[in-house]
């Protein structure tokens, strides 16, 4: 029934991505690592060739690098930006590295303008990873491509759904043909997607209960947590690639409407505890989650239960620095101490919630709570 259902909602979300990126071509996906995989493969690189990325990600970035039979090589991050580091990046590039991935992490601005020369003085294609900036017009314009996610946790709360906008027309022709190759979600996982906002919602009310029972229902197919098991080893999914089903694009488009009220209000939340917590530098960004890193890990742990305690819905992107927990380290291809700082940084993160669910009242709250830890 729901592979049946084509409407125009493609057409419309494309073209609405479209107009927050300077009117590029859009390709929608199931997800944003789906993006990222049909430009790697669009590139037709050798078997081998060298990825860079940086560490501190999700493995949603490095699974289309290995599902290609790529290789990922891994960058050491700036503590400010959360994003890769110049200097490890020349360190780290040589005569095999064809692309580099260029993660604007939580929506904060990475400021790749230097990378991206440098990189495109050597022959490199940028990939620009906006998945938690959707919106944000200002980042993904400056490389050969960039994608966005509307998944779980990111700006919009559909769940589901990702794009690949496309900046250097030489790279379509290529793209356009595997995407043509491509059949849309099943009509079960569409169903699966549409139902799983409603049973969230009953999941919550659960207390202690929701982490086994959603398990449970994942394990059957019922509820979608954003990956498959498969996925922590490195292994692609039979689900993917797929494009985007035509009906979630409806939902998708319900909710676009109201990125820029939805960035604003990011915007104001993140000012908050920018302010609260003494941490300038982040002041003015829509994050999509505040990160906060906290040195002293006894301090860290007792944040963590004062803010369990309060109710609040903390997040912990990105530990371990390739997400989520039981991620394969040594799948994604990981040396432990190459990145020292990423491991740092991942050690002692929290991220605070920015989204509509969190009202100045709340944020004022969170901000007091956590000071109070801190102090
Ligand atoms: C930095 C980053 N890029 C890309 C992705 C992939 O997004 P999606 O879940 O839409 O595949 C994620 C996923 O969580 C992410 O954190």
């Amino acid at each position: 029934m729901f592979s049946y259902y084509r409407g125009d909602g493609e057409e419309k979300l494309a073209s609405m991505v479209s107009s927050l990126y300077g009117d590029q071509r859009v390709f929608l996906f199931s997800n944003a690592r789906t993006a990222e995989y049909i430009f790697l493969k669009s590139l037709g690189l050798p078997v081998g060739s060298n990825i860079l990325m940086q560490a501190f990600t999700c493995n949603a970035v490095v699974n289309p690098v290995l599902w290609l039979k790529l290789n990922p090589v891994y960058i050491d991050i700036l503590p400010k930006t959360y994003g890769m580091d110049l200097q490890s990046l020349k360190e780290r590039i040589d005569g095999e590295s064809k692309v580099a991935i260029l993660q604007h992490t939580f929506g904060i601005d990475g400021e790749y303008s230097e990378h991206i020369e440098f990189l495109k003085s050597k022959g490199i294609y940028v990939l620009e990873d906006c998945a938690h900036a959707l919106g944000n017009g200002e980042l993904g314009v400056k490389g050969d491509a960039a994608i966005v996610s509307f998944g779980i946790e990111k700006i919009l709360s559909t769940r589901v759904g990702g794009a690949l906008i496309v900046n250097n027309p030489e790279l379509l022709p290529a793209i356009e043909i595997e995407y043509r190759k491509l059949k849309y979600m099943g009509w079960l996982s569409t169903f699966t997607w549409l139902i799983n906002p409603v049973i969230w919602r009953l999941l919550r009310k659960l207390g202690s209960l929701q982490r086994v029972v959603s398990l449970l229902l994942n394990r059957i197919g019922v509820v979608n947590m954003g990956f498959y098991r498969s996925e922590l080893k490195g292994l692609r999914p039979s689900a993917y690639p797929r494009k985007l089903s035509p009906v979630l694009c409806d939902v998708v488009i319900d909710q676009l409407r109201f990125v820029d009220d939805n960035l604003k209000h990011r915007c104001y939340i993140n000012d908050i505890y920018a302010s609260a917590l003494d941490v300038p530098h982040l002041r003015g960004v829509s994050s999509v989650r505040f990160p906060l890193v906290i040195k002293d890990l006894g301090v860290l742990n007792m944040a963590k239960k004062v803010l369990d305690s309060n109710g609040v819905y903390y997040g912990d992107w990105y530990n371990p620095l390739v997400y989520p927990a039981s991620t394969s380290i040594e799948a994604m291809g990981y040396k432990w101490g190459s990145c020292p700082v990423a491991e740092e940084v991942s050690r002692h993160i929290l991220n605070l919630p920015t989204g509509f669910s969190v009202s100045k009242t709340r944020a004022l709250e969170i901000s007091k709570v956590v000071r109070g830890v801190l102090v």
